[in-house]
């Protein structure tokens, strides 16, 4: 009986661990695109600024080609210096890319989101357009960090968000702009600190995916959560993709739901600042960061994972 149930246990946390990386592997709360020419991968990470990093396939070798904005944000705010939380995505209609930023303080609720874009992504490539009107300036009850892009339905669409309410929804006007449309919330954990960022949604199928971050992120070295507070990678699905977001046993996203896809595990611990990216050759992959046991728990040691997507019964298992 007690056998049974550990090894249920055992098959419930399951995870495969990260594929294999080489050359720079560091990253923190990644964002990953594959360019459309060449299918070169290009991975920008938080930390003194959104760094680039590209590579020939998603395993590496991947090689530091240093920052995407070196002189930071033209937006006027605390932070401009030192952006966060990259997001990327190439459109059709331009044959541009772009790049949401987040300029904020950490901490606070006073941020910003803004804009670059460039033709390849490479560095010294990206063009600033300041900020997309999307900002904590009126005292709203989200905060303006962690911006994902999604076209749902044919509409431009971003969604950010963390702590406070938690993740938020807006149309676009244009690549550059909101609408005016106002904010509405898509997934809130009412317990403890509201600790859900880093959204991520994506379409497969008939539904759309959200995935997000909950628990503490951080520099574990200096101070780890209680167990199983830290960094772990939620799923909730939806048909219309603008909310409704269940999780795999039906409880509603904006209610405290969401599935585990990905937690601490082995030498794992903390992933994260998730995202997933449409691999020519993999098909759709999660990418995240994580702290690996073995070479330290700073977020100066994060680790770059990912694992090919896996479908059972309509939900995404790594
Ligand atoms: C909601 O937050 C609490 C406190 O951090 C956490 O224990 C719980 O697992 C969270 N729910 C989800 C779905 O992550």
């Amino acid at each position: 009986m007690y056998t049974l149930l550990f090894l249920f246990i055992s098959l419930v946390n399951a995870f495969a661990n990260p594929g294999p990386c080489t050359g720079d592997c560091w990253t923190h709360d990644p964002g990953l695109y594959q360019r459309k020419s060449d299918g070169r991968f290009f991975r920008f990470a938080t930390g003194g600024g959104i760094h680039l990093a590209s590579a020939p396939s998603i395993v590496g070798p991947w090689k530091d080609e240093g920052f995407v904005l070196p002189g930071g944000s033209k937006i006027d705010h605390p932070g401009s210096d030192n952006l966060w939380a990259p997001d990327v995505h190439y459109q059709e209609n331009t044959k541009k890319y772009y790049l949401y930023y987040s300029v904020s303080v950490l901490g606070k609720k006073n941020s910003v989101i803004g804009v670059a874009s460039s033709d390849t992504m490479e560095a010294g490539s990206w063009t600033d357009h300041g900020s997309i009107g999307l900002d904590t300036s009126n005292n709203p009850n989200y905060n303006t960090i962690d911006a994902n892009w999604i076209r749902i339905d044919g509409t431009p669409t971003l969604n950010f968000g963390s702590y406070w309410q938690d993740l938020f929804q807006v149309p676009l006007a244009n690549p550059l702009k909101i609408s005016n449309t106002a904010p509405h919330q898509i997934a809130f954990n009412g317990s403890l600190n509201h600790r859900v960022e880093a959204a991520f949604e994506f379409k497969h199928g008939n539904y759309y995916y959200l995935t997000f971050s909950s628990g503490l992120g951080g520099n574990y070295d200096v101070s780890k959560p209680a167990q199983g507070e830290e960094y772990r990678i939620n799923v909730c699905r939806s048909e219309g993709g603008k909310g409704n977001f269940v999780d795999k046993a039906g409880r509603s996203c904006l209610n405290g739901g969401g599935t585990t896809l990905l937690a601490s595990h082995g030498n794992v611990y903390g992933p994260g600042g998730q995202g997933i990216a449409q691999d020519k050759s993999q098909g759709l992959v999660l990418y995240y960061h994580y702290a690996d046991k073995t070479k330290g728990l700073a977020k100066t040691d994060y680790q770059f994972g990912w694992n090919r997507l896996n479908w059972v019964d309509g939900w995404p298992t790594v």
